[in-house]
């Protein structure tokens, strides 16, 4: 089969070289790729938001299958533009990524369905808002209603820093289009665990938990970042609450999504506060997420291409989905200065050393190749991913690896996994 993959970052990179071990897939493609990719698949110079482009190219080429992995063209439809073509893809349909794409659609489906999440109200009014935050008790969250690349959300705690957070979203457009509404929500405390799960709108198959990094600097210091680092399974996620988030948020989202008219096939990613009244989801997101792949997909025995058959086809009860019983810990290596200004095109040198290695394994987030050569080419350049019996070892790998690959002003977190 020939597949081709839209995006072009680490989680790409994870998601093809899960594929390339399938013995059904015989061409890889990703558009528009990077560096690392370009080992395992043809890049294809379409961008991941070029609805059009994409499916030309595909039917063009006779794809077979395309894995949409981004926000972005999933919330634009790029699911539904294939499929009227009778392309097969796998991601929601634009009606029903809107579960990321509008956080207040989002939080409304939670109340009206009493799925545990943070209380809140809703505003298209930015005068509104702010009559709100003058009377509202802190610290408590202002976010922006659509897609502003993870950094829509503004935990406040004073008046003045909602004031300022209604205005920067509301007025001054900082994530444009996206703060046409703004949620305020109850602040929540609570270890964060992330579940990503396989679903055809009718079963759903969790995946293994894991917890990502979202700070810059160790102990969680300095800006949000795309995510520093991720590790798998989750030391709090527990049986016993596994459960409860089964029978009380995976299941009845996949039901009422149904229900609205807007059946969800492809990958959702339920991201939960385990909070002292019970896990509650802090947000959907529509698709695999971004540095959790690249420990999440280690793990898995089952083949990725039957899986997202399965999902295509309705079918994902009569397959059996089954996990390493081991850990793994993803090390981002970040360009100096990223979030902020960075520096592309610096040599990425130790490479080589892990081309052959089947227990640490270096995606690629923004790189380029040249004659032969690696070259840093975006804010995060490298995830380095180990996997062992359990935390602590794949933590000591992946850092062992971590010290064997150089660039210029390369820098990343010295804390990842440990809780
Ligand atoms: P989100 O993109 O909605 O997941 O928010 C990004 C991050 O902001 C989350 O991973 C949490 O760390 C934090 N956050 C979001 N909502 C809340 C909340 N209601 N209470 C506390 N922290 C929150
Ligand atoms: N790591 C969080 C995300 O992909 O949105």
């Amino acid at each position: 089969m020939k597949v081709l993959v839209v995006g072009s970052g680490g989680r790409e990179h994870a998601i093809l070289w899960k594929l390339k071990q399938s013995p059904r897939v015989t061409d890889l493609y990703c558009a528009p790729g990077n560096g690392g990719i370009s080992e395992i698949a043809r890049c294809v110079s379409v961008e991941a938001t070029d609805i059009e482009g994409i499916v030309a190219f595909s039917k063009e080429n006779n794809i077979d299958l395309v894995v949409v992995a981004p926000d972005d063209p999933l919330a634009a439809g790029m699911v539904d533009a294939l499929e009227a073509e009778g392309i097969r893809a796998f991601g929601p349909r634009r009606n029903a990524a809107l579960i990321e794409a509008s956080k207040a659609f989002s939080k409304q489906l939670m109340r009206k369905y009493n799925i545990p999440t943070a209380e809140y109200e809703i505003f298209d009014d930015s005068e509104k808002a702010k009559e709100y935050v003058r009377s509202a008790s802190y610290p408590l969250v202002v976010k922006a209603d659509g897609l502003a690349l993870g950094k829509g959300v503004i935990i406040c705690n004073t008046a003045q820093e909602a004031l300022d957070a209604v205005s920067s979203i509301m007025e001054d457009k900082k994530f444009g289009s996206a703060g046409q509404k703004v949620v305020i929500e109850e602040f929540m405390t609570g270890p964060e665990v992330s579940v990503l799960a396989f679903t055809d709108g009718k079963t759903l198959v969790p995946m293994v938990s894991s917890q990502d990094h979202k700070r810059v600097f160790d102990n969680d210091k300095g800006l949000n970042t795309g995510g520093m680092g991720t590790f798998s399974p989750s030391r709090h996620y527990t049986e016993e609450i596994s459960k409860v988030c089964m029978d009380k948020i995976f299941k009845p989202t996949i039901e009422v999504m149904k229900k609205e008219g807007r059946p969800f096939k492809g990958v959702l990613y339920f991201g939960l506060m385990l909070t002292d009244k019970g896990p509650k989801v802090l947000e959907y997101n529509a698709r695999f997420g971004d540095p959790e792949t690249q420990v999440i997909l280690p793990l898995l025995e089952t083949d990725l291409l039957d899986i997202f058959e399965a999902v295509i086809d309705e079918k994902l009860d009569t397959i059996n989905i089954t996990w390493k019983n081991e850990a793994a810990v993803c090390v981002i290596m970040a360009s100096g200065g990223y979030p902020e200004k960075y520096v592309k095109g610096y040599e990425i040198s130790g490479l080589e050393k892990f081309e052959n290695c089947k227990d640490i394994i270096v995606f690629h987030a923004g790189t380029k190749k040249e004659s032969g050569k690696f070259y840093t080419n975006g804010g995060r350049v490298l995830g380095v991913t180990a996997i062992a019996p359990n935390l602590e070892m794949a933590r000591e790998k992946a850092y062992k690896a971590v010290s064997d690959i150089a660039f210029k002003d390369a820098h990343f977190r010295r804390d990842i996994g440990i809780k």
